[in-house]
């Protein structure tokens, strides 16, 4: 879900649809805002659906024109998807507006406290009893920074909260725990959001708000303190994300632009990090040569596509630095007391930062003594800040729910992990370190060429438009990439998928197949060294035997799989390791266009969040 505030010059309405639009790649399934006027007046307008029907209603009986304003998108937890559940919510019996990310869990009994005092409620929401419970607090107070700060020492759970109230116009108040919120520093006018999506059109100087602080801005100023009214020094930083990044420009999804852009997200993670030969990364400069020769396991943890990177940099990160690495997913990893000490590292892959399952996983990993550096794309996001590390992917915003050029930054800045972990550890030689970084660098390139033959895939999507289930094959690094191929189709196409490793498909699945069942296989390359493509070639011909249609990913010359496939889509030779990096790009677009033949919206597919900041 997406927040926004703003207080300044402009009418506050625009820059709030604006922003929230530009959130609108989180997921929500209603919206809302409340403006201020000059005068105190607060108007609020709300709806459940797509924020074309907020803004339709605001179009048809428009909201007075104010300086002050809070706006939000909402994904139902507590309460369903309704009008009266969106967010604002008021209190102090309407002088105040209130949104709310996250979940307040002790809500029920602060409901129970309010409703004994005689307050009344409108909705079933979490979020109003936060705006009951601060209406409460101001009339004691009688100021809305001081009111926040009595309310969240009542709070249990992962909030940010944005308010205005009547008496303060060009002040908007928020609070911060375990929910992400940026401060935006303009001229004359200051912005508040989610994250920096919200108000990069204005300004790129941006604040990251930390655990459990609160923060005041007016047009003039801003200042933030912690729950206890210490003040706090604000860090900003200079967003390197430009508006248009975050703009459809032309195309007609952002998953396409953004599929599209996969050679420049890889080139982008790697710019500047391979200097002489060697990779530079200073942002790991904490991680001494010492402390990374003293690493006995590396423990990934991570959620959806950024865990399956996660499983394809196993392959590689084991190979090169001898040190074992497991994958673990964020969510499974918190709640089953994981073995941690002093020689565990753990790297975490979030492409928002964001994600709670992954936060949860962190800090308890943390907790537990354990060093970690985060691999995100968003700056100022939250799994960084909880990191000791972080390894920036830059492969710019990533708008469309379903992640694509995240994955491949991440598996790009994953290497280069790797391979500096290889040099310090002394576990690769220069010869073989040059091979390997050249072999990163020349990805971009054949990614384009993957892109270019994309017209084949779009065309086999379109003949399969109707299909009901599909099965996808790999081995090695092909494996989670077959993975991944599956959860695209399940994301985006809403397909019954499924992704095994070739090798276990005689173990069960294979009594999946019957005739006419399509199946994907990533062909590894017949150049690898571990003999796995006559493996490959043999599971092939045991599922076409029991009548299985076959489309192959095979490099470029690989002539052994055309007698048994019914397609082969091609991709450039490269070394092994390197192939999931290509081999993905036609699982993606086959996704994406089989979704669209369906006539299904690709950005935001049904039911799911860019950014799941619930556990
Ligand atoms: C959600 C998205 C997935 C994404 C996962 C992890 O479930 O739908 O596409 O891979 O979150 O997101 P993260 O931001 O942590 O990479």
């Amino acid at each position: 879900c997406g927040i926004v505030g703003y207080v300044g010059e402009r009418n506050s309405l625009d820059v709030l649809m604006g922003g929230l639009r530009r959130l609108e790649y989180r997921g929500y399934d209603s919206a809302g805002v409340a403006i201020v006027d000059d005068d105190g007046v607060i108007e609020t307008a709300k709806r459940a659906g797509k924020l074309q029907v907020l803004a339709d209603d605001l179009a048809a009986t428009p909201l007075h024109e104010g300086g002050t304003g809070i706006g939000h998108t909402r994904w139902a937890t507590h309460g369903g998807p309704t009008d009266r559940n969106a967010h604002p919510h008021l209190g102090d019996e309407g002088r105040l507006a209130l949104i709310h990310n996250g979940i307040i869990e002790n809500f029920a009994e602060l409901k129970d406290e309010l409703l004994a005092e005689g307050f009344t409620f409108e909705s079933e929401t979490d979020t109003e009893v936060a705006a009951v419970l601060l209406g409460r607090e101001y009339r004691r107070i009688g100021e809305l920074t001081e009111a926040f700060r009595a309310t969240v020492s009542r709070l249990e759970g992962a909030f940010t909260l944005l308010a205005v109230h009547r008496n303060q116009p060009g002040v908007v108040v928020g609070a911060r725990r375990n929910s992400p919120l940026v401060i935006g520093l303009g001229d004359g006018e200051n912005f508040l959001g989610s994250d920096v999506a919200a108000f990069v059109e204005y300004t790129k100087r941006a604040v990251a708000i930390g655990q459990d602080q609160i923060v005041t801005i007016t047009a003039e100023g801003v200042t933030v303190t912690d729950f206890d009214g210490e003040s706090v020094e604000v860090e900003p930083f200079d967003v390197a994300w430009d508006a248009s990044a975050a703009e459809k420009g032309g195309w007609s999804s952002f998953m396409r632009k953004e599929v599209s852009e996969q050679p420049e997200a890889v080139a982008n993670t790697l710019r500047g990090r391979v200097v002489d030969g060697r990779v530079a990364i200073p942002e790991l400069e904490s991680f001494g040569d010492e402390e990374l020769r003293g690493i006995r396991r590396i423990t990934v943890i991570a959620c959806g596509t950024a865990a399956y990177a996660g499983m394809v940099a196993k392959y590689a990160i084991e190979q090169w630095a001898r040190v074992p690495v497991e994958v673990e997913l964020s969510h499974e990893f918190r709640y089953r007391e994981p073995v941690l000490d002093d020689g565990t590292l753990v790297v975490s892959i979030s492409q928002s930062g964001e994600t709670m399952d992954t936060l949860m996983a962190v800090k308890y990993a943390r907790e537990m003594g354990a060093r970690t550096i985060s691999i995100c794309n968003t700056q100022g996001a939250t799994i960084p800040r909880e990191s000791d590390a972080v390894v920036y992917t830059h492969a710019g915003p990533e708008v469309a729910v379903a992640s694509t050029k995240a994955f491949v930054a991440q598996i790009a800045a994953l290497y280069l992990f790797g391979l500096h972990l290889a040099r310090v550890r002394g576990t690769l030689d220069d010869a073989a370190l040059a091979e390997n970084l050249a072999e990163l660098q020349a990805v971009p390139e054949k990614l384009s060429t993957v892109l270019e033959q994309a017209e084949r895939v779009e065309q086999l999507a379109h003949w399969m438009a109707d299909t009901r289930s599909v099965l996808f094959l790999g081995r090695h690094v092909g494996y989670p990439i077959a993975l991944e191929g599956a959860l695209k189709l399940k994301e985006l196409a809403y397909i019954h998928a499924e992704g095994f490793a070739a090798g276990e498909l005689k173990h069960g699945p294979i009594a999946l197949i019957e005739p006419g069942q399509p199946v994907f296989v990533v062909v590894p390359s017949p150049r690898g060294s571990a003999n796995l493509h006559p493996k490959v070639v043999s599971n092939i011909q045991e599922i076409r035997a029991r009548g299985a249609r076959v489309i192959a990913i095979a490099e470029a010359g690989d002539a052994a799989v055309l007698p048994f496939a019914d397609e082969v889509l091609r991709i450039p030779l490269a070394a092994p390791l390197f192939e999931p990096l290509l081999a993905v790009v036609p699982l993606q677009v086959f996704a994406m266009e089989l979704a669209q033949a369906k006539g299904l919206d690709v950005d935001q597919p049904r039911n799911l969040a860019k950014s799941v900041t619930v556990e």
